[in-house]
């Protein structure tokens, strides 16, 4: 097996604390839709690099995303509206790994925030020469909170799989 130098530097594992990350963004009027609130695909945008930057510091290697489990715009947001992406670890396999990004729009007048979205992203880490799979460090479940959320990516991890024995089986 190729051992990775990340997994070399961390062969317990890592934490979900030790990768989580803030991205935020002031919306500007080009990233707005027809109805003067800001367009989905700048969210998902700002999602995906979120991600991203959580899965490369749990790697310490180059990340590709592969999946987005599941967007839900549960409320618009707001041209003058703050956005902040929070993202933690909530998985991760030998190369991938799962990735929970929490969306916030404060409104900055009041300092009154509201959580429009919630979203799973699945993210492989990238031997630098080969550009194929590598190892990841595990994950270490250090809270409740961990554990819950781990169990949370089982679940969608054995339905995923599910469904795709399903389409394989109808072709
Ligand atoms: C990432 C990539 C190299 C993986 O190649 P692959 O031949 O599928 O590799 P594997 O089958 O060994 O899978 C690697 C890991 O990805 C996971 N994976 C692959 N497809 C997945 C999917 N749709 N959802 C979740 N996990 C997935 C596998 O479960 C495996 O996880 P593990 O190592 O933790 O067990 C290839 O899928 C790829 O290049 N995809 C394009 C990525 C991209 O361009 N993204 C958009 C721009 S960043």
């Amino acid at each position: 097996m190729n051992v990775s130098d990340a997994e070399q530097e961390s062969p317990q594992g890592k934490t979900a604390r030790e990768s989580a990350s803030t991205l935020s963004e002031s919306m500007m009027p080009d990233q707005l839709n027809h109805h003067g609130n800001v367009f989905g695909g700048e969210i998902l945008a700002l999602v995906d690099k979120c991600g991203g930057v959580v899965a490369r510091r749990h790697a310490r290697h180059p990340v590709v995303t592969v999946a987005v489990d599941r967007v839900e715009f549960r409320e618009p947001i707001y041209a003058t509206d703050y956005v902040e992406a929070h993202g933690r670890l909530v998985y991760v396999g030998r190369s991938s790994m799962e990735v929970m990004v929490t969306v916030e729009a404060e409104q900055v007048e009041t300092g009154k925030r509201r959580c429009t979205n919630v979203c799973f992203l699945t993210y492989v880490a990238l031997d630098r020469f080969n550009g194929r799979p590598s190892p990841v460090p595990p994950l270490i479940l250090e809270t409740d909170e961990d554990r819950r959320l781990h169990a949370g990516a089982i679940r969608r991890r054995e339905r995923r799989l599910a469904e795709e024995a399903e389409a394989r089986a109808a072709e």
